[in-house]
């Protein structure tokens, strides 16, 4: 199963870190020296990934010029000979043609956003990328599902699930577990945010999915869930009546980068996986601790 597009949600408010994106997208939030959806469409390109597609929002144009080829500032670092700035900011141009943006005009919820995608999509398999969900791995996470996803088959939807305390279950789409194998296991059930102590497992679904087309026809006509929003994972569960799903327990670490302790946590992980930070970064955290 070739899997060439990927979707990235990013039309969502940031409710969780206001004010810090009142003016700014949540996507465009730092970690380290780089905005978090830069974090995610590396780890796409990274496992093979030709097309990127954004369900924008109102106030996330920023995002677009991102990734965009700034003439002024390529021409000001030329001049000025810097060119190690000039090479970092060549490595994240992505080639011309390869992102598409396409706009959610109103908040239903992630099976909506999904679906506003379909277009763009196509008849053939897809990933979707949740992008404040950072797993620091090499490989990344989609790198692994598609390794996986490889040996399940051309018609198998894959979710990337990772176990949570009991009591952070309600918080997250949680999978019930079928037959394993190994790190992989068939999907029996899911449901979308459990009332507490009503969850399957404690698998829950992290941002990364890899689905089949056909979900585009259920989401068309999925009534509101969880929340009071169109939910992916009620249409997911609608589409494992006629297809198979898996769960793929990854390796990493993951950060939820949309709330602020994950948020934090992930900028702490992400400097001292970097050999040019982690030094000064451990001096710094003693002082503090
Ligand atoms: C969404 C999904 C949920 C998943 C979560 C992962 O929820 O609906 O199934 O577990 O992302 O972050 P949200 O975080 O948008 O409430």
């Amino acid at each position: 199963m070739k899997i060439r597009k990927a979707v990235f949600p990013v039309a969502g408010l940031g409710t969780r870190v206001l004010p810090a994106t009142k003016a700014m997208p949540k996507e465009m939030l730092t970690i380290v020296d780089r905005p978090l959806i830069q974090y995610v469409v590396d780890e796409a390109k990274e496992a093979g990934i030709e097309h990127f597609i954004f369900v924008t929002g109102r106030n996330k144009g920023v995002i677009e010029d991102h990734f965009d080829k700034m003439f002024e500032l390529d021409a000001t670092l030329a001049a000025r000979g810097k060119k190690a700035e000039q090479e970092l900011l060549a490595q994240f141009q992505p080639e011309a043609g390869a992102m598409s943006f396409t706009r959610q005009q109103a908040p239903l919820g992630l099976g909506h956003a999904v679906w506003c995608a379909r277009d763009i999509v196509g008849d053939e398999p897809f990933a979707v990328v949740l992008p404040d969900e950072l797993v620091l791995n090499s490989p990344g996470v989609l790198k692994q599902m598609i390794a996986a996803a490889e040996a399940l088959g051309d018609k198998a939807n894959l979710l990337a699930v990772e176990a949570v305390p009991e009591d952070m279950t309600h918080q997250y789409g949680v999978v019930g577990v079928g037959e394993r194998n190994g790190k992989v296991f068939a999907v029996d059930g899911m449901v979308e945010k459990p009332p507490k102590g009503t969850a399957p497992s404690n698998l829950s679904i992290t941002g990364r999915y890899i689905l089949q087309p056909e979900i585009f026809k259920i989401l068309e006509t999925q009534e509101k869930g969880a929340g009071g929003e169109i939910q992916l994972t009620d249409g997911m569960k609608k589409l494992s009546e006629s297809q198979k799903f898996y769960g793929l327990e990854f390796e990493g670490e993951r950060h939820d980068c949309g709330s602020r302790a994950g948020f934090l946590r992930a900028n702490i992980a992400y400097g001292m996986a970097r050999p040019d930070l982690r030094d000064g970064l451990l001096a710094e955290m003693k002082k503090y601790s």
